[in-house]
């Protein structure tokens, strides 16, 4: 039932689709569309100022040039988000981000929202792993495929890149993503119940899928 077809590719040549590093200029549109998508993971956290700090954070990481962010557009709107870690995207990460958030949000709503994510927080990025840390598409492009694109994209880069997998965590309540993730190959490997999950996102637990890439997936994605 989780058997991954590893030779399928996007779906149907969809042309109008376009997929791209997001840059400094498409910090706005990337920052409203994790917003909606993903407003309850980061409202709890950030309460009103949720907008605010994940349009900042956003911000920082496009300004300086951290890769992580891949935007798809049709018609040259962007309705589509996928961000991918690494371990030394982590690194990188980890250290301003904590100060800046601080300026833009105050500091007991920041140490309040570092205590929520904390509890959504994954083991450390392995070298060989890329993780699939956001990815969310605006309402009314739903079931269009976008999403589809977006991983299959993410999978392409892991195999350019050498890594051996892919990996994301998932709420075990999201069954929309979890379908999707089990469509394009992904497994699920364990589930971590949480009790502030489940007052914070009322939600009773996390699950980690991966999908792993067989050695030779480079050859075939040239
Ligand atoms: C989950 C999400 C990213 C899916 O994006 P999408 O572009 O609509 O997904 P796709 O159109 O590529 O879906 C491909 C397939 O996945 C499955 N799927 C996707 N969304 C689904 C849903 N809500 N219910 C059931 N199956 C779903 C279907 O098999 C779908 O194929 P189909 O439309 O031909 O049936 C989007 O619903 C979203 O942004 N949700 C809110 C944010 C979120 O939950 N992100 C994931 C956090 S880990």
């Amino acid at each position: 039932m989780y058997a991954a077809d590893h030779t399928r590719h996007p779906p149907a040549e969809d042309a109008d689709l376009v997929l791209r590093d997001a840059g400094a200029a498409d910090a706005p549109a990337v920052a409203a569309i994790l917003a909606e998508a993903l407003g309850a993971k980061y409202r709890p956290a950030f309460g009103r100022r949720a907008d605010a700090a994940i349009a900042g954070a956003v911000r920082d990481e496009t300004a300086r040039g951290l890769p992580g962010f891949i935007v798809a557009e049709r018609e040259g709107e962007p309705i589509g988000v996928i961000h991918l870690a690494t371990q030394d995207h982590d690194r990188r990460s980890d250290d301003e981000g904590w100060s800046a958030l601080v300026g833009r949000v105050g500091f007991p709503r920041a140490a309040w929202g570092w205590v929520v994510l904390r509890s959504l927080r994954r083991a450390p990025l392995e070298a060989d792993e890329l993780h699939i840390s956001e990815l969310g598409v605006v309402s009314a492009a739903r079931r269009g495929g976008v999403a589809s694109a977006l991983l299959a994209e993410a999978r392409r880069r892991a195999a350019l890149a050498g890594m051996a997998r892919l990996t994301l965590w998932v709420t075990v309540d999201n069954a929309g993503a979890i379908a999707l993730y089990e469509r394009e190959g992904f497994t699920a490997r364990q589930t971590r119940r949480f009790y502030l999950g489940r007052l914070l996102f009322r939600s009773p637990g996390l699950t980690l899928m991966t999908l792993s890439l067989p050695a030779d997936d480079l050859t075939h994605h040239h």
